[in-house]
């Protein structure tokens, strides 16, 4: 069967799930290419035909999207900013809005001379491994309180060849102490969705991501950041940088705990390729 045919077919079974929400619409041709991109293991051109084999794995994976699953969880991968990170089940899939905390990171290590990172929940090493990547002379520490979130996470580090390491812990609780007063920049992309709107999450967020990866069960979705906002002067470095991701909702919560907590130069940034995020920036205090 050609491909325009394969792939006109499970345009009309994502089109036709109730499991896959009302955002991705409009999406549905994209994942189907993606999947078959996938399957064939080159970008999929209309006209060529696709053997029964590989017509029937890739039915298969478009009936497990059809149930809402992420497609890196199907795929066991995905892209963030130019590397491949593996994510499976039980840890938060990485998403295209982090991308801008990345870039905020990044912007700020790379004219240190000997710039130290720490990625607070850490997941599948998103941020941590993005910064790696990017800023080699970094010295990169992730931390999770997850073991699972860990576990990939070192995975990736490894078949990434990034120098970074990876720990176990609620918070800071894992960071070793010499790293205290010494750290140039603390990325946080924290669980924040107030307990209450759990509910109002799409199905194939709530019932494919782990809750804790979602929210921290406080009322107002901000019980982790106040702690950190607390914890995170005694970790940084003169000058050093607090970078919190939140949903748009969420910003002036966020700058108003930062800053009855003494950071400066407090503030909003918005970027990356899907700007659905924002990442507050705000500098130590004095
Ligand atoms: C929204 S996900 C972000 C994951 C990753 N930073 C990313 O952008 O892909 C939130 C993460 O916070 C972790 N987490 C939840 N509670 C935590 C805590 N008390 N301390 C550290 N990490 C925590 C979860 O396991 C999850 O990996």
């Amino acid at each position: 069967m050609k491909a325009r045919k394969v792939l006109a077919d499970a345009v009309e079974v994502l089109k036709a799930s109730p499991a896959i929400d009302h955002w991705q619409r409009g999406r549905e041709r994209l994942e189907a290419e993606d999947l078959l991109w996938h399957v064939l293991d080159h970008e999929p051109e209309l006209s060529e035909d696709v053997s029964d084999a590989d017509r029937r794995t890739f039915e298969r994976l478009v009936r497990r999207r059809a149930t809402g699953e992420p497609i890196p969880y199907i795929k066991g991968y995905t892209e963030f900013r130019g590397i491949e990170l593996r994510v499976g089940p039980g840890v938060f899939v990485p998403r295209d809005a982090s991308e801008n905390l990345a870039d905020q990171a990044v912007r700020r290590l790379r004219n240190r001379r000997r710039p130290v990172h720490v990625d607070l929940a850490t997941g599948a090493g998103t941020i941590a491994l993005a910064v790696a990547h990017e800023v080699p002379k970094a010295d990169v520490m992730g931390t999770d309180v997850s073991a699972e979130a860990v576990r990939q996470a070192r995975a990736n580090a490894r078949r990434l060849g990034l120098r970074a390491r990876f720990v176990t812990g609620d918070l800071f609780a894992s960071v070793p102490t010499p790293l205290s007063g010494s750290v140039d920049v603390i990325t946080f992309h924290p669980p924040y969705v107030p307990l209450r709107e759990m509910r109002d999450l799409p199905d194939e967020i709530r019932k494919w991501e782990p809750v804790h990866t979602l929210t921290d069960r406080s009322p107002d979705g901000l019980g982790l950041i106040t702690r950190t906002a607390h914890e995170a002067p005694a970790w940084l470095s003169p000058g050093g940088w607090l970078l919190v991701e939140v949903s748009p909702d969420r910003v002036r919560f966020v700058k108003s705990i930062l800053g009855r907590a003494g950071f400066r130069e407090v503030r909003s940034t918005k970027g990356g390729p899907i700007p659905f995020t924002r990442v507050i920036v705000a500098k130590r205090p004095a």
